[in-house]
């Protein structure tokens, strides 16, 4: 089929998909919180489940704990057009980051079904288990297991107490099979993720859509700090070896290096956004201190700085306070830019439904990046309000959300043809 004969999505029956699994592990400012292995997680899962298996798709959940349902195609010896995002969501976290992309997929799926659309390839949707970041080093979970990336956290510790290991077992999912998700996924010819942009660019523009260019390469560091803990009123300052003292000079300079040694991307970015504090109360002196630092740049040799930077910061903190210090790698993944054919096929049909098809680079690091390796992929970006995510506030609207559905849809059709 041509794409300007292409149906419409249903954009209020989206809509409402959207606001119910906004519900799911709902907190009570109006986010979300559904960490990967997490009873919310666990519920939007089966939720997508039966909802897959409404629509008559082949429905299975891989050793990732991946949640794939499949709408075969005509033609049996062509790979699979795969779609989907993640339902998984950071603390108190908005309804729309990864979600939209698993129900934009989903309404894509629901109006082939409902308009007796066959396409040649078979149109498959993934629901990645837990895209975001957690201490414990599951980022991409799912999307580096089909990827055949996934390093062996397995025996890594939830706050809950349990391993990795278990937890995923508890999800459907199995550790041990982990290294066939890739050959369980079967053949794919496209990947296509939408997500909502985390910044103002499209708000700016005044526009709802773009097609991504690029995703920023992404450099995570365990730092400990290991000091001596000690009574608060009776250990001179002088005599003290502070951890906290010292984790506390690492944050302010890892801040300092996106302007000093990767001054050359103004885009880089560097936080620590995590701390555990040992023993963590008032009247002791911080014995043990471990940090996890976030490092982004599109730059590869920039991001290598501030990877350089924040361990010479950490030495240096370490060196003051009379603290010894280890640095350790949480997460390394490289800058990638988009299959250009996709970013092609998605700017057409970004195009066909009113938008400029301008394109836009991530700071924000998606599941799309591991497919890469996998097939060619590309991204939707929607608007969202004042570029807030990560954040219970995060807000888009129904109108660019049946826009970012029905651009996939066209772009679907497109590929297929
Ligand atoms: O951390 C990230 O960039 C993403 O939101 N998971
Ligand atoms: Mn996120
Ligand atoms: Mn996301």
């Amino acid at each position: 089929m041509s794409t300007t004969e292409a149906p419409r999505v249903d954009g209020a029956r989206l809509w409402e998909s959207l606001q119910r699994y906004g519900r799911i592990g709902a907190t009570p400012d109006g986010g979300v919180t559904r960490p990967i292995f997490s009873v919310g997680e666990r519920e939007a899962r089966a939720r997508l489940v039966a909802d897959c298996h409404a629509l008559g798709l082949q429905v299975r959940v891989d050793a990732a704990a991946n949640v794939v349902a499949t709408r075969p195609g005509a033609e049996l010896a062509l790979p699979a057009i795969l779609l989907g995002s993640h339902l998984d969501s950071v603390p108190n976290g908005g309804r729309y980051d990864g979600a939209l992309g698993v129900l934009c997929a989903l309404e894509a799926l629901r109006t082939l079904v409902q308009h007796d659309i066959t396409t040649r390839h078979p149109v498959r949707l993934i629901s990645f288990t837990g895209e975001e970041a957690t201490p414990y080093g599951t980022s991409t979970f799912g999307s580096r297991a089909v990827s055949g990336r996934l390093t062996d956290v397995a025996a890594n510790r939830l706050p809950d107490g349990r391993t990795v290991r278990e937890a995923l077992a508890a999800c459907g999912g199995d550790w041990d099979r982990i290294a066939e998700a890739l050959d369980e996924l079967g053949p794919v010819a496209f990947f296509l993720e939408a997500h909502i942009e985390q910044g103002r660019r499209l708000e700016e523009a005044g526009q709802a859509l773009a097609v991504v260019s690029a995703v920023c390469g992404i450099y995570r560091q365990r730092v400990a700090f290991a000091g001596e803990a000690g009574h608060a009123g009776t250990v001179a300052m002088g005599e003290r070896r502070d951890a906290l003292r010292a984790a506390a000079r690492f944050v302010l300079a890892v801040g300092e290096l996106p302007g000093t040694v990767a001054a050359a991307d103004p885009a880089a970015t560097a936080t620590v956004g995590y701390l555990e504090v040992a023993p963590n109360s008032p009247n002791v002196i911080p014995g043990a201190v471990t940090a996890v630092t976030d490092l982004r740049s599109g730059d590869p040799a920039m991001l290598a700085a501030l990877v350089a930077g924040a361990a010479s910061a950490a030495a240096d903190a370490g060196a003051r306070e009379g603290v010894r210090v280890s640095v350790g790698t949480v997460l390394d993944q490289a800058p990638v830019v988009f299959d250009r054919g996709v970013r092609l096929a998605l700017a057409a049909a970004v195009r066909e439904v009113g938008g400029d098809g301008r394109e836009l680079s991530s700071g924000a690091g998606h599941d799309a990046v591991h497919l890469g390796a996998v097939a060619p992929a590309g991204m939707l970006f929607v608007r969202c309000a004042g570029g807030v995510s990560h954040n219970p506030a995060e807000s888009i609207t129904p109108e660019d959300a049946a826009l970012a559905a029905d651009a996939l849809l066209r772009t679907i059709l497109t590929l297929d043809a």
